[in-house]
C-alpha cells in the first residue's frame, strides 16, 4: 500500500466515525470556538490549571483507592503500607496531597482573577454561581481528604469540626451524629467521609464542571476588560458578538498554548513539592487518650482554627456558624448585587480593596494559626523551669502534684508565672480563682479547649495535682473558697497542717 492509499483509508475511517459521533462538529464548538483575542492572556490560564489539578487528583485518587481501606482499624496500616512498602506508593500519596494544595491555591487565584476582571457580570451569572459551588466542593474535598489520613491531625480536625457543628442551636447533637455517624469519631465516621470524598464530592464536581464549561462555551470567555468599557444589558451581547467577529481567534491553537505552558508549570511545581517534601503523615494512629498532640488542620483551614481559638466565647458561635453562610450567600448572589457597569479593576477600587482585605485577614489568621502563642509549646513540659517561689515550702503531696503537672505536660499549655505554653491561663495564681472542686472538675472533664484528663490520672495523681494548684496563690491572698459553704471558723493553716500529716502517713 502506498502513502496516498493509506491517507485515503484513514480519511475513510475518520469520515465513518465522524458521521456517527460528529467529532468535527464537537471540535468546532469546543476547542475550535472563537475567543476574543484579548482573552488569550496569561491571566486566563488559572481555570484550566485548576481543572488540570482535579484530573491529577482523580487519577492519583483512583490509584490510592486500590490499596486504601476506609476502616478505622485498617486505614492507618494501609497508609503506612503505601508510604513505606508499596513501590512508589509514597509518590502517589505525595502527589495526591500536593495536588490538593495546588488545586485549592490555583482555584483561589482563578476566583480572584474572575472577580477582579468583572467576569461574573451579565451575562455570565451562572458561570460564576457554578464556580462558587465548585469552590465549596473543592474545599469539601480538601477537608474530607485530610480525614482520610485518619491520623491524629485528622482525628482532632474532625473533633474541632464536630465541636463547631455541635454549636448549632437545638439540632447540634443531631448534626454531630449525622456528621460522625454517631456521637463519637469511629469507624462509621471514616466510611461516611470516604463516601463523601470519593463518590459524592468528585461526582458533583464533575457535574458542575460540565455546567461551568458549558457556560463558558455558550456565553463566551470574558473579554479582557478595558477601563471605561461599561457593561449594559441592552447592548452587551451585540458588543461581544462584534468583538468575536472582528478579532475572534479559535481557542485552539491560539489560546490553548498558554494553558499548556501553565499546565507544565503546575505539573513541575507539584513534582517539585513531591520530591522536596514528600507525602504528609500519617502522623501516628489516633489515640483519644493522648492529649499532648497539637491538632492542626491542613493549612487552608488554619484560619478557621485561628478564629475558633482567638474569638471570645460569645463571638465564636457567630463567627463559626452564622458568618460563613452569610459570606457564601453573598458570594453566590454577587452577580445580582453588581450585574452591570465597569469591569476593569482599575476603576473598581472597592473590589480591589475587598480582595486585599480578605487576603490580608486570611493570611494573618493563617499565620496566627501557625505560630500562635495559644497553640501548645511542645517542649515546655520537659524544658520550662519552675520559679523558686513555686517550689519552696511546699508539702510532699504538693511537690508530687508539681511533678504530675510536669509529667502530664500541663506546662505545654499552662505557664507558671509566664514560663511555659500560653494556650491556657497562667496557673501562677490559679488557687485564687478556683476552688478545690472546680479544679478537680476542670482537670477531670477538661472543657474550653482543654482536654479531659479523667482517664489519664489516677485518683492519687489528681489529689496531688489539686493540692499543688490550691497552693498557687500569692502569700497575702487566701485560696478561693466555695461561697455556698459558710466560711469555716478553723484557720486555714490548721487545715493544711492536717493534710500534711495525712501525706506523711502514706
Ligand atoms: C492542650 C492544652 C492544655 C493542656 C495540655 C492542659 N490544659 Fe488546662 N486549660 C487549657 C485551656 C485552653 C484552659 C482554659 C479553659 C477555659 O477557657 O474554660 C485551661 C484551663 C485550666 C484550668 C482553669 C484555669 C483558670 O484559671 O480558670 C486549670 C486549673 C487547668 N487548666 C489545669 C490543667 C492541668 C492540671 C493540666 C494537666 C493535667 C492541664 N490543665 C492541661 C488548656 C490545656
Amino acid at each position: 500500500m502506498n502513502g496516498k492509499a493509506l491517507i485515503q483509508a484513514l480519511n475513510g475511517v475518520y469520515e465513518w466515525v465522524d458521521k456517527r459521533l460528529h467529532v468535527t462538529d464537537l471540535f468546532n464548538h469546543t476547542a475550535g470556538h472563537p475567543i476574543p483575542k484579548s482573552s488569550a492572556s496569561w491571566f486566563y490560564v488559572f481555570g484550566s490549571a485548576t481543572l488540570l489539578c482535579f484530573m491529577i487528583q482523580l487519577l492519583t485518587g483512583c490509584l490510592l483507592a486500590l490499596v486504601y481501606v476506609p476502616s478505622a482499624a485498617e486505614a492507618y496500616t494501609t497508609l503506612e503500607y503505601l508510604t513505606f512498602r508499596q513501590e512508589l506508593g509514597w509518590f502517589l500519596r505525595a502527589t495526591h496531597y500536593w495536588g490538593s494544595n495546588f488545586m485549592v491555591g490555583i482555584m483561589l487565584i482563578h476566583v480572584t482573577q474572575v472577580f477582579l476582571f468583572g467576569a461574573y457580570k451579565y451575562p455570565r451569572e451562572i458561570t460564576w454561581m457554578s464556580g462558587v459551588v465548585l469552590m465549596l466542593l473543592t474545599l469539601g474535598l480538601a477537608f474530607t481528604g485530610q480525614v482520610m489520613r485518619f491520623d491524629e491531625d485528622a482525628y482532632w480536625g474532625l473533633g474541632i469540626g464536630a465541636a463547631i457543628a455541635g454549636r448549632s442551636p437545638m439540632i447540634g447533637q443531631q448534626v454531630v451524629n449525622f456528621m460522625l455517624g454517631g456521637p463519637i469519631i469511629a469507624s462509621e465516621t471514616l466510611s461516611r467521609f470516604f463516601t463523601l470524598h470519593v463518590f459524592v464530592l468528585p461526582g458533583s464536581v464533575l457535574a458542575l464542571v460540565a455546567l461551568h464549561l458549558r457556560m463558558v462555551l455558550t456565553k463566551g470567555i470574558n473579554e479582557y476588560p478595558k477601563p471605561g468599557q461599561i457593561v449594559r444589558k441592552e447592548t452587551y451581547d451585540k458588543e461581544y458578538a462584534t468583538i468575536i467577529k472582528k478579532e475572534g481567534i479559535p481557542f485552539f491553537p491560539h489560546g490553548i498554548w498558554k494553558d499548556l505552558v501553565a499546565a507544565s508549570i503546575v505539573i513541575g511545581g507539584i513534582l517539585f513539592c513531591v520530591l522536596m517534601f514528600g507525602p504528609k503523615g500519617p502522623l501516628g494512629e489516633p489515640n483519644p487518650t493522648q492529649i499532648d498532640t497539637v491538632p492542626r488542620p491542613d493549612f487552608f483551614f488554619l484560619w478557621i482554627f485561628a478564629i475558633a481559638a482567638l474569638m471570645p466565647d460569645y463571638m465564636e458561635t457567630f463567627m463559626l456558624l452564622v458568618a460563613p453562610p452569610i459570606i457564601i450567600g453573598l458570594l453566590f448572589i454577587l452577580p445580582f448585587i453588581n450585574n452591570t457597569g465597569e469591569k476593569s479593576w482599575r476603576r473598581r477600587p472597592i473590589a480591589v480593596l475587598s480582595v486585599i482585605l480578605i487576603y490580608l485577614s486570611l493570611g494573618l489568621l493563617t499565620y496566627l494559626g501557625q505560630t500562635s502563642p495559644w497553640s501548645p509549646d511542645m517542649k515546655a513540659w520537659s524544658g520550662a523551669e519552675t520559679p523558686r517561689e513555686f517550689v519552696e515550702g511546699r508539702s510532699p503531696l504538693e511537690l508530687q502534684g508539681l511533678a504530675v503537672l510536669q509529667n502530664k505536660q500541663c506546662r505545654n499549655c499552662h505557664a507558671i508565672d509566664g514560663i511555659g505554653g500560653h494556650r491556657g491561663p497562667d496557673l501562677a495564681d490559679v488557687g485564687t480563682r478556683l476552688t478545690k472542686d472546680q479544679l478537680v472538675r476542670q482537670i477531670i472533664q477538661g472543657g474550653g479547649n482543654m482536654p479531659a484528663y479523667g482517664k489519664n490520672l489516677s485518683p492519687y495523681e489528681t489529689e496531688a495535682l489539686v493540692a499543688y494548684m490550691v497552693s498557687l496563690h500569692p502569700k497575702d491572698e487566701l485560696p478561693a473558697r466555695d461561697s455556698t459553704i459558710p466560711a469555716t471558723p478553723a484557720p486555714l493553716s490548721v487545715q493544711e497542717g492536717e493534710q500534711h500529716e495525712a501525706v506523711g502517713a502514706h
